[in-house]
C-alpha cells in the first residue's frame, strides 16, 4: 500500500517552503549520464513524486515537455501554484501506475521519492513507458548532512546529528532505502545498462531559519509532531537556539551552508 506522509495542509506548505532542488553537482551526474547516453530526442520527461515540484522545472530546459507525477492532490495543487514554465504541467497518479503510453518517455526521474514506492511495481512501470534507448534517474540526498559556520561546523553538526537521532525514532522503515544508499533500488533497476552513483556532495547556502525549515519538511519530523506535539516543537526550538549560541549570532536569518550527500541510481534501457 502507498505511504501517505507528504499530504497535510501545513506540511505541504513546509516543503514549498524549505525543500530545495537538486544542486549543482547532482545535476551534473544526470545530465552528464544523458549526454553519455546521447539521449535525443528529448520530447518527455516524467518527475514521478514530484512533490511541489522543485525538482521537476529543473528538466524545463532540456525537454519539449515535462510532466511532474505525484498521489498527493495537495502537492500537485502546490506545483500548479507555484511559478513554472510553459512546457511544465503536473497530475496526480501513483508512481506504479503511469498515464503515459508504452515506450512513449525518454526520462523517467524521481528525486528524494523513490523510496517511498513500491518498487517492484514502480520499475515494471519505468520499463512499460521509456522508449528504447530512454533513461531513468532516482535520485536522494541522506538525512545525514552537516552544518557550516566558521570555525563552529563541527559543533554545529554534532547538533544537528543529535536531533536527526531523536527524529529518527519516528522514521518509517522505508527511510531504511535511503540510509542503504538506494542499494536496493539499483538492484531492483530492470536495466542491464545500470549505475549507481554515491557520495555525491552538493553545498547549499541556507539561513538557520531555513534549516530548522527543512527539518520541519521531513516526514519523520512530521510523525514526531503528531505523536507529541510539545515535544516536537521544543525539539526544533532548542536545535534552533543551540546553533546561535554555537555560532555567536542573535539573527536566525544568518546564513550557513549545508553539506548534502546524495545518492543516484541511473539506467538506459536497451534497443
Ligand atoms: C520526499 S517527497 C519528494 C518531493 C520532490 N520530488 C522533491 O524533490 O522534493 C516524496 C514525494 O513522493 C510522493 N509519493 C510517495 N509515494 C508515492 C507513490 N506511491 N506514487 C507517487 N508519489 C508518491 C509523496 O506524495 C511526496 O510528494
Amino acid at each position: 500500500m502507498a505511504v501517505r506522509l507528504f499530504e497535510a495542509r501545513q506540511h505541504v506548505e513546509f516543503y514549498q517552503k524549505y525543500r530545495f532542488s537538486p544542486a549543482e553537482n547532482l545535476q551534473r551526474v544526470i545530465f552528464s549520464y544523458l549526454e553519455e547516453k546521447k539521449l535525443a530526442p528529448t520530447r518527455l520527461a516524467v518527475d514521478v513524486g514530484c512533490g511541489s515540484g522543485q525538482s521537476t522545472r529543473i528538466l524545463a530546459a532540456r525537454f519539449e515537455e515535462v510532466v511532474g507525477t505525484d498521489i498527493s492532490e495537495a502537492q500537485i495543487q502546490a506545483a500548479k501554484e507555484a511559478a513554472s514554465f510553459p512546457n511544465v504541467s503536473y497530475r496526480v497518479c501513483p508512481a506504479e501506475e503511469l498515464p503515459f503510453e508504452d515506450g512513449s518517455v525518454d526520462l523517467v526521474t524521481a528525486f528524494a521519492a523513490a523510496h517511498w514506492f513500491d518498487i517492484p511495481r514502480f520499475m515494471k512501470e519505468v520499463d512499460r513507458v521509456l522508449r528504447p534507448h530512454g533513461c531513468m534517474a532516482l535520485s536522494t540526498y541522506f538525512p545525514n548532512f552537516s552544518v557550516h559556520y566558521k570555525d563552529c561546523s563541527e559543533r554545529l553538526t554534532e547538533i544537528l546529528t543529535e536531533t536527526q537521532d531523536l527524529l529518527f525514532e519516528y522514521a518509517d522503515e522505508k527511510v531504511n532505502r535511503v540510509i542503504g544508499e538506494y542499494k536496493e533500488v539499483f538492484d531492483l533497476s530492470p536495466f542491464q545498462d545500470k549505475r549507481r552513483v554515491t557520495q555525491i556532495i552538493d553545498k547549499i547556502p541556507m539561513s538557520v531559519a531555513e534549516v530548522i525549515g527543512f527539518l520541519q519538511s521531513m516526514s519523520m519530523y512530521q510523525t514526531f509532531l503528531r505523536s507529541d506535539p510539545e515535544a516536537a516543537k521544543s525539539l526544533l526550538q532548542k536545535t534552533e537556539e543551540r546553533f546561535l549560541e554555537t555560532m555567536g549570532v542573535g539573527s536566525k536569518e544568518t546564513q550557513v551552508e549545508i553539506w548534502v550527500p546524495c545518492v543516484c541510481v541511473l539506467g538506459c534501457k536497451g534497443p
